[in-house]
């Protein structure tokens, strides 16, 4: 069952060219494909040429126009082998597929009376039998054909080069894509949709012609995504010397799609809720959701398209290093240093939980049973930080230069992730071979740190001791080469010390090597006490632990010149405080807030900040799901005491000032996505929340007002989210139904009159899902909403879901039951929670595992066979 990474082959056979003609029927639709095949040089004449396919009805096979006998071919339930091919053919098939019946989403199906495709990672291979692999790339010649009524617009990948009527009412268009590419970049889409148009002038000149097309009730939702999509094409062009290619770039919305977003070539297809936006339905979050997608999707053009991976274990290569890509974007167009504190805070909670757990997998992993379920938080984000840090590493000139030889280099060609990290070693001329094994280890490295100062001799000593966890099937580990950007923080001046290491002042970023099980760095000159500021920026995705007293940490939180640990700091705290009232949850003690922190956070608030949205951060709390992570074992309800306990004496101490905080930042100043407004923004809301925590009169009066003002979704979403989280009914039903009532017609804003719902404190939550799966609005068939629904309260309502009768396991079990028959991929993705048993109390951990068991003794897709096997291995 498994695919191991060491028994990678080139193909036997290459595609030169590939004409597909497709007759569209939604229960019917026929393919037919024309290869052009040769065999590959460096593989002997006469081996068979092996072709995926599934669920296809093959009508007829031939070669070089000659049908073939059923001696000459093999069919299976995964493929077909022609046995004894010769050395360059034409090979034509024609196959019958049913696009009304594809609900996994996968090759093509209909959405909304629209037909479109998703085909990486091996979708390909269900619309027609097709060498569907990475390393097998080809132009690509495609004929769409349907009913020019029902489907006026027919789209694929390149360029139009010709359409015209058929009889029957039918009409056809024909797409050339001149760049060849691996049958997962493939896409098409047939259905009534518009588009909006703008054009795209590249550095050398070619006029590029931009459209989105959508459903026609959406057309006033495509602006942010266009001006988004103008912003980052100029910017990889000054970033990184990478223009778009062809004439013409599409981006088509889909409401049933099951990731974000996809980038086949010319033809990127989008989740409605990665794409569309508009100030009435979509939050601030969104808007810059959508941009970062938007150019993420776009970045792959170079990134994944014109250079590829090898294999799908090389899928790092194209994720890791365009979401690297689409970070420093996001960053540079908006506020940097909350850019890269909202992606650590929630890498260090979701990333760190996927690599602690039973799916933990290095960034390459060596053998998978199904690809679908390594589209991870470690591919992807792990994956990023890696390549962050050898930018870092080699330093931002040599980087570049490292991506221009890599780009020029294997342009056109599918690689490895040792040639995109040769070009880099080769541009700086360090050698990267210890720094390899992040892409060959799992599990989060921990480093356990401790300092002293030597006031006699003016020295500061730091050790620094790391330590990787074992993980499935890697019990041992190797030192890996850490990056640490530190500074020593004066405890007298309050500022970075000049530092000096070996008798050589360290280099300006300030960043020391870790790469033995333990080293010890002494600075010397050093001329007064210091506080260390260790891992500035989250330098490397590790766990630092620093023995940090509560007056460190205050110290901190107001003098440290980076401004992401500054904020650091903060959660450090806040942690501390946490600790204790956990403890003293657990033990039946009364709870006593920590004077400390909420002379730390008076401290803050007195100080204000220039960045707004920094100073939102620095005043939320780590979430629930942060807390549990950094516990040995998870106490739900203790947790949940806690942080509310925080958030509440925090609130009654400092009432004055937040209610301060959100009169200067309440604007009724036009709506637009800006860095300074949804700073602004942000920091009201925090302080509203705030406010709120003690649902004293004046609060609520704020929130409702904030509710009913109507500004723009991001303040009626938060209002609404305040009002419903309350412990009180008559506020929150109200507001409830009205806001449904008024969005009843718009799926993206049902989502999340769906998750304010099911992320409530209150007991009713659970019966609430259930109550919920049964509304008008809801699909089993469409991941958004599954995702708004379920996926949101299993992930987000951590008392509710983890209920000690079981029941929000048991709801969990019978949703991914019902989703593995119809959408595996969905189905193996929400699971995920019940995969973390061994985090809970023993009453917990039976319950979950008794749920796993249940799905266990159901006839599985490959998708969910694989997580629950891992999860019950453990
Ligand atoms: N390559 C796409 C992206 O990162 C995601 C495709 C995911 N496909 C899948 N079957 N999981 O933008
Ligand atoms: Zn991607």
């Amino acid at each position: 069952k498994p695919t191991y990474r060491h028994d990678y082959r080139p193909p036997a056979y290459r595609v030169r060219h590939t004409e597909l003609r497709f007759d569209l029927e939604p229960g019917a639709t026929r393919v037919r494909a024309r290869l052009h095949v040769e065999r590959h040089p460096e593989r002997q004449a006469g081996e068979p040429l092996v072709l995926d396919g599934e669920q296809l009805l093959l009508t007829s096979i031939a070669i070089d126009g000659q049908a073939l006998a059923e001696a000459e071919y093999a069919l299976s339930d995964t493929g077909l082998t022609v046995l004894r091919p010769p050395e360059r053919f034409l090979l034509d098939t024609e196959v019958e597929i049913s696009p009304r019946e594809n609900t996994a989403l996968e090759g093509l199906y209909l959405s909304n009376g629209m037909y479109c495709t998703q085909c990486e990672a091996e979708g390909f291979r269900r619309i027609t039998y097709y060498p569907d692999r990475p390393d097998v790339m080809a132009t690509f010649s495609t004929t769409v054909v349907g009913d020019k009524a029902t489907l006026p617009v027919l789209l694929s990948n390149g360029n139009p080069v010709e359409r015209g009527e058929l009889p029957d009412g039918r009409h056809f268009v024909t797409w050339d894509d001149p760049f060849p590419k691996p049958s997962y970049l493939f896409a098409l889409v047939a259905g009534d949709l518009q588009k909006v148009e703008d054009r795209f002038t590249t550095m050398s000149g070619r006029d590029v012609t931009l459209q989105i097309w959508v459903e026609k009730a959406n057309l006033g939702k495509t602006d942010h995504a266009m001006a988004s999509l103008k912003r980052a094409m100029q910017w990889d062009e000054q970033t990184y010397g990478r223009e778009y290619d062809l004439d013409l770039f599409m981006i088509v919305a889909v409401d049933d799609f099951n990731m974000g977003a996809m980038e086949n070539k010319g033809l990127n297809i989008f989740n409605t809720a990665a794409v569309l936006t508009h100030p009435h339905t979509a939050t601030d979050a969104t808007f810059q959701r959508v941009e970062g997608i938007v150019a993420h999707e776009y970045f792959h053009n170079w990134s994944g398209n014109r250079v590829t991976c090898r294999d799908w274990f090389q899928l790092s290569l194209k994720e890791g290093f365009t979401v690297f890509r689409d970070q420093c974007f996001s960053a540079d167009v908006n506020s940097a240093p909350v850019k890269r504190i909202e992606d650590v805070a929630f890498f260090r909670t979701a990333q760190f939980a996927e690599d602690a757990g039973p799916t933990a997998h290095p960034v390459r992993p060596d053998h998978y049973i199904e690809i679908g379920n390594f589209y991870t938080l470690t591919i992807y984000e792990k994956g990023a930080e890696v390549v962050r840090m050898l930018c870092n590493l080699v330093g931002w000139e040599a980087f570049r230069r490292g991506s221009d030889l890599y780009f020029e280099r294997f342009d056109g060609q599918a690689v490895t992730i040792e040639d995109f990290v040769d070009c880099m070693a080769e541009a700086s001329g360090l050698d990267l071979s210890q720094f390899m094994l992040w892409y060959s280890q799992a599990g989060t490295p921990e480093i356990d740190a401790h300092g002293e100062y030597d006031y006699a001799n003016a020295e500061y000593r730091l050790t620094l001791r790391q330590r990787t966890p074992a993980t499935p099937d890697q019990p041992e580990k190797l030192a890996l080469h850490i990056p640490i950007r530190m500074g020593l923080v004066g405890t007298k001046s309050g500022r970075d010390l000049a530092l000096t290491l070996d008798g050589k002042p360290l280099d300006r970023d300030g960043v020391i090597h870790l790469r033995e099980a333990e080293q010890t760095f002494v600075f010397t000159d050093v001329p007064e006490a210091p506080v260390p500021s260790l891992l500035r920026g989250f330098s490397a995705p590790v766990q630092l632990r620093f023995p940090y007293g509560r007056e460190d940490l205050a110290f901190l939180l107001a003098n440290d010149s980076d401004g992401f640990n500054r904020w650091d700091a903060g959660q450090r705290l806040a942690m501390l405080a946490l600790d204790d009232l956990i403890a003293a949850h657990r033990n039946g003690v009364e709870k006593v807030m920590d004077p400390r922190v909420v002379e730390a956070f008076r401290a803050l608030l007195e100080r204000g900040s220039k960045d707004k949205a920094v100073m939102a951060e620095m005043l939320t709390l780590p979430s629930e799901a942060y807390i549990a992570e950094q516990q040995p074992l998870v106490d739900v309800e203790a947790i949940h005491a806690a942080r509310t306990f925080v958030e509440q004496s925090l609130a009654a101490a400092l009432s004055d000032d937040f209610l301060r905080l959100y009169e200067e930042n309440r604007s009724d100043i036009p709506y637009a996505p800006t860095p300074e407004q949804i700073g602004q923004r942000s920091l009201k809301n925090v302080a509203l929340s705030y406010l709120m925590a003690i649902e004293d009169e004046q609060a609520v009066a704020l929130a409702h007002q904030q509710f009913e003002a109507d500004h723009n979704m991001t303040d009626v979403r938060h209002a609404l989210t305040l009002l419903v989280h309350s412990s009180r009914d008559d506020l929150a039903d109200p507001a409830l139904r009205a806001f449904g009532e008024k969005w009843a017609h718009e799926p993206l804003v049902m989502d999340q009159w769906f998750a304010i719902q099911v992320t409530r404190p209150q007991t009713d939550a659970l019966e609430r899902v259930r109550y919920l799966m049964g509304h008008p609005a809801f699909s089993l068939k469409n991941p958004n909403r599954v995702r708004a629904l379920v996926g949101t309260f299993a992930n987000q309502n951590r008392i509710n879901f983890h209920r000690t009768d079981g029941e929000g396991y048991r709801l969990l079990t019978d949703v991914v039951i019902e989703l593995n028959r119809l959408n595996p991929e969905i189905a193996a993705r929400l699971v995920t929670p019940l995969t973390r048993w061994q985090r809970f109390d023993e009453p917990r951990q039976e319950l979950m595992k008794g749920e796993l068991e249940r799905i266990r003794a159901e006839k599985l897709s490959p998708n969910v066979y694989e997580v629950i096997e891992k999860a019950l291995a453990q």
